[in-house]
C-alpha cells in the first residue's frame, strides 16, 4: 500500500514508518518539523533499507496537501501531525485548536477531493477524565479535562460525524496510553524540546546527565507506593499497532476506536526502578507537590484491540527502559548530535 504519514519524523511517526517500510508499504511523510528532525527519517531509511519519501509542509496548508496526494496517490492516511503538550495548550490554546482541528479538517478535505477515505488517527488516553473509572472502556462517555485533550475529542467527533455521514470512510481512533522506549537499535527515540513534559525522557535527561534530579510530581496519591500509575506502552509496539488498524480498515467501512495499552499500571518510582535497573545506577529524585490536573492512576482495557485486530503489547517494563536507555546514552543530545 502506498501510505501518507502526517507527523512521521516524530516520536511515534517515525517508528511507525520503519514498521510500515519493512512491511513492504510505501510511504510518504509529511512533516512542518516544528517539533522534529529529518535526521529521524533518514535513520529509519538506513534501518529499513528504503526510504520514505517526505514533504515539509504544514497540514493546515490545503493546496500543499493536495499537491502531496496528486504527486504520491497515497490510498491510506496516518495522522500523528499535531501538538501535544498538555501545559502549552492552557497557555495558547488558540494554537492548538488550530493547528490540531483545523489542521485535520483540511487534511480531511484533501483527502475526499482525492478519494482517498482511510484513516488512522492519534486520539489519546486524555479523552478520557476524572469521572471514568479504569481500566478504560472505549465505550465510555469522554471528557477531556484540558485544551489538548479536547482537540483529540473534537477531532473524534468529527471523524464520527464524517464516518456516519458517508459510508465510504474508514475510521480508526487509536486511543493510546503512555508511550515510551525506542527502537533496539538505538537509532531512533524520542527527543524533546527544551524541557521534557513526560516521564520517561525526563528520567533518561536525568540518567544521561543533562539534567540534575527528576521531580516527581506527588508521593501521597492513594495508589500502592502514594506516585502516580500509568499505562506504559512501548512505541514498537504502539507502531506495530497502527499496521494491524490498517490491515483491519482494508475490509471494514466506519468508524472504530481502540484503546492501544498494556492494561497496566506502572507506577512512576517503579518506572524509576526499572530505569536505574537499565542504567546500572542510582538516579537522582525529588518528591514534589502534586502537579494540577493530573490523575492518580488509570490504564486501558484492550481487549478490544485484541479481539478486533489481533493485537497487544509484547514487551516488558524493562524493555521499555533498556530501549530507551540506549537511545539516549547513544545520543545524548538527540537528534541535534547528528
Ligand atoms: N507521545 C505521547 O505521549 C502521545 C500520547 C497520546 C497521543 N499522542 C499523539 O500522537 C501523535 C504523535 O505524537 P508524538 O509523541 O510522536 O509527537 P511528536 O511531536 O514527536 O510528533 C508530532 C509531529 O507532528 C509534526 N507537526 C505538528 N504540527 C504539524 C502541522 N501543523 N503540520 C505538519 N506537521 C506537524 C511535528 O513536527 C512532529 O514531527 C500526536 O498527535 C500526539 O498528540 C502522543
Amino acid at each position: 500500500m502506498r501510505i501518507l504519514v502526517t507527523g512521521g519524523t516524530g516520536y511515534i511517526g517515525s517508528h511507525t514508518v520503519l514498521t510500515l517500510l519493512e512491511a513492504g508499504h510505501d510511504v510518504v511523510v509529511v512533516d512542518n518539523l516544528a517539533n522534529s528532525s529529518q535526521e529521524a527519517l533518514l535513520r529509519v531509511g538506513e534501518l529499513a533499507g528504503r526510504e520514505a519519501a517526505f514533504v515539509k509542509a504544514d497540514i493546515t496548508d490545503e493546496q500543499a496537501l493536495d499537491a502531496v496526494f496528486d504527486e504520491h496517490s497515497p490510498e491510506a492516511v496516518i495522522h500523528f501531525a499535531g501538538l501535544k503538550a498538555v501545559g502549552e495548550s492552557v497557555t495558547i490554546p488558540l494554537d492548538y485548536y488550530y493547528n490540531n482541528v483545523a489542521g485535520t479538517i483540511a487534511l480531511l478535505r484533501s483527502m475526499d477531493r482525492h478519494d482517498v477515505r482511510s484513516i488512522v488517527f492519534s486520539s489519546s488516553a486524555t479523552v478520557y477524565g476524572e469521572h471514568n473509572p479504569y481500566p478504560y472502556v472505549e465505550k465510555m462517555e469522554i471528557g477531556a479535562m484540558n485544551p489538548y485533550g479536547r482537540t483529540k475529542e473534537q477531532i473524534e467527533d468529527i471523524l464520527s460525524d464524517l464516518g456516519a455521514s458517508d459510508s465510504r470512510w474508514h475510521i480508526a481512533l487509536l486511543r493510546y496510553f503512555n508511550p515510551v522506549g525506542a527502537h533496539p537499535s538505538g537509532r531512533i527515540g524520542e527527543d524533546p524540546q527544551g524541557i521534557p513534559n513526560n516521564l520517561m525522557p525526563f528520567i533518561a535527561q536525568v540518567a544521561v546527565g543533562r539534567r540534575e534530579k527528576l521531580m516527581v510530581f506527588g508521593g501521597d496519591y492513594e495508589t500502592p507506593d502514594g506516585t502516580c500509575q500509568r499505562d506504559f506502552i512501548h512505541v514498537v509496539d504502539l507502531a506495530e499497532g497502527h499496521a494491524a488498524a490498517l490491515r483491519y480498515l482494508e475490509d471494514h467501512a466506519g468508524v472504530f476506536r481502540w484503546n492501544l495499552g498494556s492494561g497496566q499500571g506502572t507506577s512512576v518510582l517503579e518506572m524509576l526502578r526499572a530505569f536505574e535497573a537499565a542504567v546500572g545506577s542510582p538516579i537522582p529524585f525529588e518528591i514534589v507537590a502534586r502537579r494540577a490536573g493530573d490523575l492518580p492512576a488509570f490504564w486501558a482495557d484492550p481487549s478490544s484491540a485484541l479481539a478486533d485486530l489481533g493485537w497487544s503489547t509484547t514487551r516488558t517494563v524493562a524493555q521499555m527502559c533498556e530501549d530507551h536507555w540506549r537511545w539516549q546514552k547513544n545520543n545524548p543530545m538527540g537528534y541535534a548530535t547528528a
